[in-house]
């Protein structure tokens, strides 16, 4: 099915999930504007080259400009991809405090921020979408490991309930998606899939989902995890 009058906001679309999402859904015609914080060689060199923007989603000033310079502009889904996983290996009493903060900063306070921003940016119909894991699932905690960045994620996830419960009234639903477990330099070279195969089922998943409202957390082959 074609997707041609389709279009997508990605923030945090330098490397990895977010530009790997930016060329599936180009790929199923979507028309994409992508963001980078820095020098972006991979967005730079796609072709078609989709618009770039440059926003840090820690910067509030710079997400409010981001959100100015597209007033007028209305996307079918706004999706918050940018994340970090700083000192994710070490247990949080023997971590940084200030490491674990901006990682809990990154992952969980700026998405939702960034979000709030753009709502007048999100088509009616459309979706706000926040990169998760299965990571930020309490209840399938069973492993423990990468402390900071779970709890991160579940503070991402209870927000993201929050702000669809703020927004109910508006016409867009808010997705949480976790992208399988996937060879990026967060994931690294022994994770389950390639960046290609999790951004074309996000794809899919995000197409599936447009028109309902409501908050759900899905992981890219469409299925529900626990919270
Ligand atoms: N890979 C996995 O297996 C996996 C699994 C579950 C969830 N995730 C989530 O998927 C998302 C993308 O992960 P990835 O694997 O693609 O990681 P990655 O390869 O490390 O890429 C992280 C991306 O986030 C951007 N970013 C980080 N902090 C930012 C900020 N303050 N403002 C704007 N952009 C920022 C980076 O930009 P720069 O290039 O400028 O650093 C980069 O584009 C993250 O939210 C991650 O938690 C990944």
């Amino acid at each position: 099915m074609g997707h041609e009058n389709r279009s997508a906001l990605i923030v945090g679309a330098s490397r990895g999930l977010g530009l790997g999402v930016v060329q599936a859904l180009m790929a199923r015609g979507w028309d994409v504007t992508a963001t980078a914080r820095g020098p972006a060689p991979g967005l730079d060199g796609l072709e078609p080259a989709p618009r770039i923007e440059r926003v840090d989603i820690d910067d509030d000033a710079a997400v409010a400009r981001l959100a100015e310079t597209l007033a007028g502009r209305r996307f079918d889904v706004v999706f918050i991809v940018a994340g970090v996983a700083t000192e994710a290996h070490v247990p949080v009493p023997q971590g940084s405090r200030a490491s674990a903060l901006k990682v809990f900063e990154t992952n969980a306070i700026s998405p939702i921020r960034a979000a709030e921003a753009l709502v007048p940016r999100v088509a009616p119909g459309g979706l706000v979408v926040l990169m998760s894991s299965i990571l930020g699932s309490v209840g399938a905690n069973e492993s423990g490991g990468w402390e900071s960045y779970r709890a991160s994620k579940a503070g991402l996830n209870t927000l993201a309930r929050s702000f669809e419960v703020r927004h109910r009234d508006a016409p867009f639903g808010v997705v949480l998606l976790h992208p399988g477990w996937v060879r990026t330099d967060m994931g690294g070279p022994e994770a389950d899939i390639d960046v290609a195969t999790s951004a074309a089922g996000m794809a899919e998943v995000l197409e599936r989902r447009l028109g309902q409202k409501g908050c759900v957390y899905l992981d890219y082959r469409g299925e529900t995890l626990p919270w």
